[in-house]
């Protein structure tokens, strides 16, 4: 039987190619938005991937949402946490408000996301967490200390799960990509998109189908081994 997969965030961006790559591979695939109705409308309508509307920071909609995706498509085996948001700002002018935003839908929101999940993983003896962090992350950014921190945050949450999953044939991982052409990176000002380029040894952005294919090989059934692990796509941009 097909394994199912949800993926946060799958209705755009670096999601939408995650959920269009695992479906091809023939998972029955779930993507979930937070507000934006007709992008998503216009996703289901040209992949026939169906989506699922809540919020990720909040726990009891996200239990709710879980709950209805499993009742359409059985019980996710493959989960993607994916959903995140930027607010950047220069540490001295950031607000109480861009910190907890952030740290509310990146962090708390891979809680809410991968909880309800869990209990049924480990009854089934199968599961692979994966979560999207981020080069900066790894590095830090200027203008990012609320970003940085919930990505280098995901990754203290794999390298935990993957100790308490191990038993249960569940792995955990977390994906850092480097800069890739979405629409977060495109809201950026072009000038400081084309430094940002310069900085990248290939010498350009990365395509969201080159972090959906990441996404591919860490969920796959033969991928037992690989737990705990930061597989970083950026370009050659930075080296841990
Ligand atoms: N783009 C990059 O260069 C880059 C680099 C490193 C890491 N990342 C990470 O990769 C992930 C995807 O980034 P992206 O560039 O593809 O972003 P994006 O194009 O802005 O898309 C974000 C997706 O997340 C959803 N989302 C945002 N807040 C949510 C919430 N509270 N609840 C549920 N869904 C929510 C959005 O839903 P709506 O459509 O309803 O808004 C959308 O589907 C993020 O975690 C990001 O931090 C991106």
């Amino acid at each position: 039987m097909a394994r199912t997969a949800l993926v946060t965030g799958g209705s755009r961006g670096i999601g939408a190619a995650i959920s269009q790559t695992l479906k091809a591979q023939g998972y029955a695939v779930a993507a979930t938005y937070a507000g934006n109705d007709e992008a998503a409308a216009k996703f289901s309508e040209e992949t026939g991937i169906k989506t699922y509307k809540w919020n990720v920071g909040d726990y009891e909609d996200s239990k709710a949402g879980i709950a209805r995706v499993e009742a359409d498509l059985g019980p996710i085996d493959v989960v993607v946490a994916n959903a995140g948001i930027t607010r950047d700002a220069p540490f001295h002018k950031m607000t109480p408000e861009q910190w907890h935003d952030v740290v509310n839908t990146n962090l708390t929101g891979v809680f809410n996301t991968i909880h309800p999940i869990w209990p049924g993983m480990r009854e089934r003896k199968f599961g692979r967490v994966i979560v999207i962090s981020s080069i900066n992350g790894q590095k830090g950014q200027f203008g990012q200390v609320n970003y940085a921190a919930t990505k280098a945050g995901d990754l203290g949450i794999v390298k935990s799960l993957a100790q308490e999953g191990a038993r249960f044939n569940i792995t955990a991982n977390a994906i850092c990509p480097g800069y890739i052409g979405t629409d977060m990176v495109m809201a950026v000002p072009e000038k400081v998109r084309e430094s940002i380029i310069a900085q990248i040894p290939v010498g350009r952005l990365g395509e969201p189908e080159e972090i959906a294919r990441c996404v591919a090989f860490l969920a796959a059934d033969d991928a037992g081994f690989i737990t705990g692990s930061t597989l970083t796509a950026n370009g050659g941009q930075f080296f841990v």
